[in-house]
């Protein structure tokens, strides 16, 4: 194995080359929610392989009743190095609304901006440029004299879509995928100069619903007065679901909540995170969540309860005066702690049901259901990925909350047995999910630096 430094030097020389590969794979638009980008989404599947075997790796797609998985597998150069699996998600968010893009969403280009270049296209930063830091930083190691660890490459195409076959495909093909840790870079940076180690995920529960009043539609000049209103059956529901205070209104909801630890109450205070700075870029000003609590708290450690969208009635042009059979709403809970996903999702179903007027039924699907995850916080790879990252970045890094979710993290954990280190170089403001998504060039480059630093630290 080449020193560090040769390595670094290789991936510095490479840069220009390695964008050129990520660009490839963001023009490919593999977006997995909608069936008909299914074609793009094997062609991404397809292109990573082939990525994968110029770097001397065995890989090969497996068919799911969804997009393929990526499953390669490489050995370094020394046999009593640890094994570790890597994770990544190849899929992206739909580019809509397509209007509000400045450029071409699946033609990535480098833009510079006051704070310097940056990257964008959709899925630059979520999760295409994240997971390409980790393949180029074994480019550059195979370009050198061979990898510091075995590496398992793992990477999924269904991730923004709920990853329906991922239970299944962890159960089927434990063996292959087992390793002493998993490494996944899908999360962010605590600022730009600041890396991150997340160690806390919230948990996800999606659940919709669709409240079914009368048989059709009705005039509402001729019924409007006698029949019932599913739209405002709907709303009145989604109106208890706070209290006045802020908080979920579902009984039992904060079981499993607990009260953040004293010593990490105050590490986060340390972290001098600026509430009005992240809420006015987004231009917000006033915190909307439970009463009481710091902005870090509620997006990292609080659980939350939303409505992402809501449908009933004529939303066409002009007016209509109707009054609908149906009305429905899709819903996200957060969850935190040790809060079942599932009794969680039964609540919420009977919440809705004791408040059924009569005439109405409601119908409900589920989206899928995973819990929180908790991360030891202190671990011999997180002391040499914390060294790793501090090398490259010159600052020590933070030991993040997170209030997104990435499901297999904790299938990771249970089915497999593993922790996971999730280190990624995303920003906040990188729009991940919105228009002009975009990744900065420093975080691409630097990132792909931490991870050799990361896999070298780790295989000593
Ligand atoms: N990369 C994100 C998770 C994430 C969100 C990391 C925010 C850092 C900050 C991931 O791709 C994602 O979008 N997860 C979804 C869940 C999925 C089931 C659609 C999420 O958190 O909404
Ligand atoms: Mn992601
Ligand atoms: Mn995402």
């Amino acid at each position: 194995m080449a020193a560090l430094d040769t390595v670094l030097a290789k991936i510095d020389a490479n840069l220009n080359s390695a964008l050129g590969r990520l660009f490839k794979l963001v023009e490919i638009p593999s977006v997995s929610t909608d069936p008909a980008y299914a074609g793009d989404c094997a062609k991404a599947a397809e292109w990573l392989a082939a990525e994968l075997r110029s770097i001397g790796c065995e890989a090969s797609l497996r068919p799911t009743n969804g997009h393929p998985m990526i499953v390669g597998q490489a050995k370094a150069g020394r046999p009593d190095v640890p094994r570790v699996l890597f994770y990544g998600h190849y899929d992206v968010q739909p580019p809509d609304p397509l209007d509000l893009w400045e450029t071409p969403p699946f033609q990535p280009r480098i833009v510079e901006a006051e704070t310097g270049k940056r990257i964008v296209g959709r899925g630059v930063a979520d999760d295409k440029g994240q997971l390409m830091t980790f393949i180029e930083a074994c480019r550059a190691f195979k370009e050198t004299g061979g990898l510091p660890c075995h590496i398992t490459f793992f990477l999924e195409g269904e991730e923004e879509s709920g990853s329906p076959s991922l239970p299944a495909f962890l159960a089927e093909n434990a063996a292959e995928l087992k390793a002493d840790m998993a490494l996944v870079c899908d999360t962010g940076m605590w600022d730009r100069e600041t890396p991150a180690i997340t160690i806390m995920l919230r948990g996800l529960v999606l659940e919709e619903v669709v409240i079914h009043a009368a048989s059709r539609d009705l005039h509402s000049g001729i019924f409007g007065g006698a029949a019932v209103n599913p739209i405002h059956v709907l709303a009145k529901i989604i109106a208890g679901l706070h209290d006045e205070k802020g908080r979920v209104a579902l009984p039992g909801f904060y079981n499993g909540v607990s009260e953040l630890p004293e010593e990490i109450a105050e590490q986060w205070r340390e972290l001098r995170f600026r509430g009005s700075d992240f809420l006015g870029g987004v231009g917000l000003s006033v915190p909307a969540g439970e009463q009481g609590r710091d902005i870090l708290e509620m997006v990292w450690s609080r659980p939350t309860c939303d409505v992402n969208g809501i449908l009933g009635g004529y939303t066409g042009k002009g007016s209509k005066t109707v009054l609908p059979a149906q009305a429905s709403a899709k819903f996200s809970f957060r969850l935190v702690g040790s809060q079942d996903p599932d009794k969680i999702a039964e609540t919420f179903r009977a919440f809705v049901t004791e408040r059924l007027p009569a005439d109405c039924r409601a119908e409900f699907t589920s989206h899928g259901a995973s819990g929180a995850l908790q991360l030891p916080f202190s671990s011999e790879a997180l002391s040499l990925a914390r060294r790793a990252l501090q090398a490259e970045w010159g600052k020590e890094p933070v030991l993040a909350g997170c209030g997104g979710s990435i499901p297999v993290v904790g299938a990771f954990k249970d089915d497999l047995g593993m922790d996971t280190l999730m280190i990624g170089f995303g920003l906040e403001d990188d729009r991940m999910h919105s228009p002009n998504e975009k990744y900065e060039l420093t975080s691409f480059h630097k990132g792909i630096r931490s991870w050799a630093r990361v896999l070298n630290a780790l295989a000593l």
